[in-house]
């Protein structure tokens, strides 16, 4: 089934170059399953014509508040609507709605629905910085509407510059509005922390040790999280992809400082998923100046780094699922059952390194999954977003029995 399937969104579009790119998002919003009404007030149409949405919806696109002879669109448009968004929203059209203005088929929808609602500025960046911009958001979103900080970067005309003031791309946009259709089931409240990614332990000021963890599986795993509603917290190694956006970051390099910024969250998470890969063995010396190529040592002495998961058990909060990860390469399902026995673990997702498509800096992954309760489960090759998924199932289902 598509994630959207059966909800349907009401997409309103106000008058701003943006525009443009929300004829993507009602695309992305219809491919993903949803029923998408477009609704573009009069000075959208300036910019962008309603042919373009009735094509990549496959739905009438509506624009007059009183539309030969039927006067109650906007009821009947707002009524039952999973969601609606606004993208991109003017600064004139966050004014109208701070007022709570209805002289138009868009902000008599705004003022109609009862679905939770997206706002999605985008304008020139001083218009977003004035104080007026900025009140009528303070207020919007002290009526409860979501409102997207606009990203910085080039704005529409090479007059004006860079600033904040752009529209999110649509990818990012249906990711929110992914997270506001599946928040009120699923992790809403929650606090869930992830670790992602190597660390690296240093030999000298220029070389260290660390393995080939790229962290996708663990950004999966937080922006998974945090689409279901969660609060997160990732506490993040050198990634070697981009952050997400969305989700609040604890950037660390070693294995120590890893323990140290879990330590510090796990009192209050309510889900913690050790997907990180970190470093299990450090100098037991670190040079102070790098070490010349004359003076190559024969062998580097080392020592084992704390094991995070195993030396945090007594700040774990009560009642928090547990989810840890293992790559191995032999006995895999034993070796997992006793690292499952050892920390403690809810979960234990377990990866076999042999395998094509699994594990370190590939998109995909197979892996099965041990609880310490129910049967292993195996799942198929399948994307590390998907895979984050299955696992969020899990860990909902020993969430909610508790
Ligand atoms: N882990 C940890 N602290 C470490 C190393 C690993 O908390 N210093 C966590 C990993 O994030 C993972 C789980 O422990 O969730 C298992 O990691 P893995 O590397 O498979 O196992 P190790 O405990 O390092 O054991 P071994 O090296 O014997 O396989």
């Amino acid at each position: 089934m598509r994630p959207f399937e059966g909800r349907r969104v009401l997409l309103g579009v106000t008058g701003g170059i943006a525009s443009y790119k929300t004829a993507w998002l009602a695309r992305l919003l219809a491919q993903a399953g949803a029923e998408v009404d477009v609704v573009l007030t009069k000075s959208a149409r300036e910019f962008i014509g309603a042919v373009t949405f009735e094509a990549l919806t496959g739905r009438p696109v509506h624009t007059e508040l009183i539309a030969e002879g039927h006067a109650l669109d906007h009821i009947k448009l707002a009524r039952g609507a999973s969601l609606m968004v606004v993208a991109p929203a003017t600064a004139d059209f966050l004014s109208r709605a701070a007022a709570g203005r209805s002289d138009d088929l868009l902000s008599a929808c705004l003022l109609a629905a009862s679905a939770p609602v997206l706002l999605v500025p985008a304008m020139n960046d001083r218009m977003w910085a004035h104080r007026a911009t900025q009140e009528n958001v303070a207020h919007l979103r002290s009526l409860g509407y979501t409102v997207l900080d606009p990203e910085a970067g080039p704005l529409a005309s090479p007059h004006e510059g860079s600033g904040p003031g752009r529209m999110p791309e649509p990818e990012r946009i249906l990711a929110h509005v992914g997270r506001m259709l599946e928040a009120r089931e699923a992790l809403a409240g929650r606090r869930v922390l992830v670790t992602a990614g190597p660390t690296r332990e240093a030999l000298d000021p220029v070389r260290f040790l660390s393995n080939h963890s790229s962290g996708k599986m663990g950004v999966a795993i937080a922006e998974a999280a945090w689409r279901r509603g969660a609060d997160v917290t990732l506490v993040a190694g050198p990634l070697s992809i981009v952050p997400p956006p969305d989700v609040r970051i604890v950037h660390v390099e070693s294995t120590e400082q890893m323990a140290a910024a879990v330590r510090a969250e796990l009192p209050n998470a309510d889900v913690l998923v050790m997907a990180a890969a970190p470093a299990d063995f450090r100098a037991k010396k670190v040079a102070d100046g790098k070490i010349k190529k004359a003076q190559r040592p024969d062998s580097i002495a080392l020592e084992n780094t704390d094991d995070i998961l195993a030396t945090t058990l007594d700040a774990r909060k009560k009642g928090a699922v547990i989810v840890g990860f293992a790559l191995e390469t032999d006995d895999v399902l034993k070796h997992a059952r006793e690292k499952l026995a050892a920390k403690k673990l809810d979960l234990i997702v377990v990866n076999d390194a042999r395998e094509a498509g699994a594990g370190f800096g590939v998109d995909t992954n197979r892996v099965t999954i041990l609880s310490a309760t129910a049967e292993p489960a195996e799942l198929p090759l399948l994307s590390k977003h998907d895979t984050a998924d299955a696992i969020l199932d899990r860990v909902q289902e020993i969430l909610n029995g508790r």
